[in-house]
C-alpha cells in the first residue's frame, strides 16, 4: 500500500530530502513550491509524474493553496516544512523591520495553519492521515540566547496551533504533531550544522511513521524524544 504525502518547501534543504526518501520508499509526492523556476533539482529526482507532483504555491498565500488544492484529489500525509529564519541576530539586527518579522511570522506559523486548511478535505478520505510540522528547538520557552528573536516566536507559535489543531482534528482521527529536525547542513542551517538532509529526512520520516492518535499534540526530536515547549 502506498501513501500521498504533500510536502511544502520541496525544492531545496529537508524539503527535497524528505521528497527524494519518500518517493525512495515507493510513496507519491505532491511537492509544494513558490517559485517556478527553482524546481530544476527536484525535478531530476525522477521523470516519474505521476509519483512526483510538482504544484506551485507560497504558503502564504490562501488563494494560491486553494488552487492548488482544488487540482488534488486525495492525501494520507502533510508535511509543512517551508520555512524561513528572518533576521538572525540581536534586537538591534537592522532585518528586525515590520516587513520582515511579517514573513517570518506568515510563513512559520500562518504557513502550515494555511496549508493544513487547503488540503484538509483530501486528507479526510483517508484511513490514516497524519500531519508533521517541522518546527525547531529553538522555539523552545527555557533557552538563554538573545538572537533571532521572530524566528524563535514564529516556532514557539507554530507548536501553539499545532496544539489547537490537535484539539478540532483528533477527534475526525487526524492525528499531528511537530518534530525539531535536529540541526541540518542547509541554506538556513549552514556548513556547520550536524547533519546532512538525507540523515534528516529519514530521522524525521521514521519517526513521522510512528505518530498515532495518542501521540498526537506534541512536540519531538528527531529521535523520537519528546521536547517540552
Ligand atoms: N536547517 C536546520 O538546521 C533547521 C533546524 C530546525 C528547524 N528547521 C526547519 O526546517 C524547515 C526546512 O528548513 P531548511 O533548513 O531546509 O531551510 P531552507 O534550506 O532555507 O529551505 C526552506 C524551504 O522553504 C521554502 N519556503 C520559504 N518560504 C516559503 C513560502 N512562503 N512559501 C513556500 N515555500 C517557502 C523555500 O523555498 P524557496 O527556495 O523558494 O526560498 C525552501 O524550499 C524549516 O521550517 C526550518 O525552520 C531547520
Amino acid at each position: 500500500m502506498s501513501y500521498t504525502y504533500i510536502v511544502t518547501g520541496a525544492n531545496r534543504g529537508i524539503g527535497l530530502a524528505l521528497t527524494q526518501k519518500i518517493l525512495e520508499k515507493g510513496d507519491n509526492v505532491i511537492a509544494v513550491c513558490r517559485n517556478e523556476s527553482k524546481t530544476k533539482q527536484l525535478r531530476s529526482i525522477t521523470d516519474d509524474d505521476i509519483r512526483l507532483t510538482i504544484l506551485i504555491a507560497d504558503v502564504t498565500n490562501e488563494k494560491q493553496l486553494d488552487n492548488i488544492s482544488s487540482q488534488v484529489k486525495y492525501v494520507d500525509r502533510i508535511i509543512c516544512n517551508a520555512g524561513t529564519m528572518g533576521a538572525t541576530g540581536n534586537m538591534h539586527d537592522s532585518n528586525n523591520n515590520s516587513d520582515q518579522i511579517s514573513n517570518v511570522l506568515m510563513t512559520n506559523i500562518a504557513g502550515p495553519f494555511f496549508t493544513i486548511r487547503a488540503f484538509l478535505p483530501q486528507l479526510q478520505k483517508s484511513g490514516s492521515p497524519k500531519i508533521a510540522i517541522i518546527s525547531s528547538f529553538m522555539g523552545t520557552q527555557k533557552h538563554t540566547s538573545n538572537s533571532a528573536y521572530f524566528y524563535r516566536a514564529s516556532k514557539a507559535g507554530v507548536n501553539n496551533v499545532m496544539v489547537t489543531l490537535d484539539n478540532e482534528l483528533n477527534h475526525k482521527g487526524i492525528s499531528i504533531a511537530s518534530y525539531h529536525p535536529g540541526w541540518v547542513r542547509t541554506e538556513m542551517g549552514g556548513n556547520a550544522a550536524t547533519f546532512s538532509t538525507n540523515e534528516s529526512a529519514d530521522k524525521l520520516l521514521k519517526q513521522f511513521e510512528t505518530l498515532n492518535l495518542e501521540k498526537s499534540g506534541r512536540f519531538y526530536n528527531y529521535n523520537g524524544e519528546e521536547l517540552e515547549f
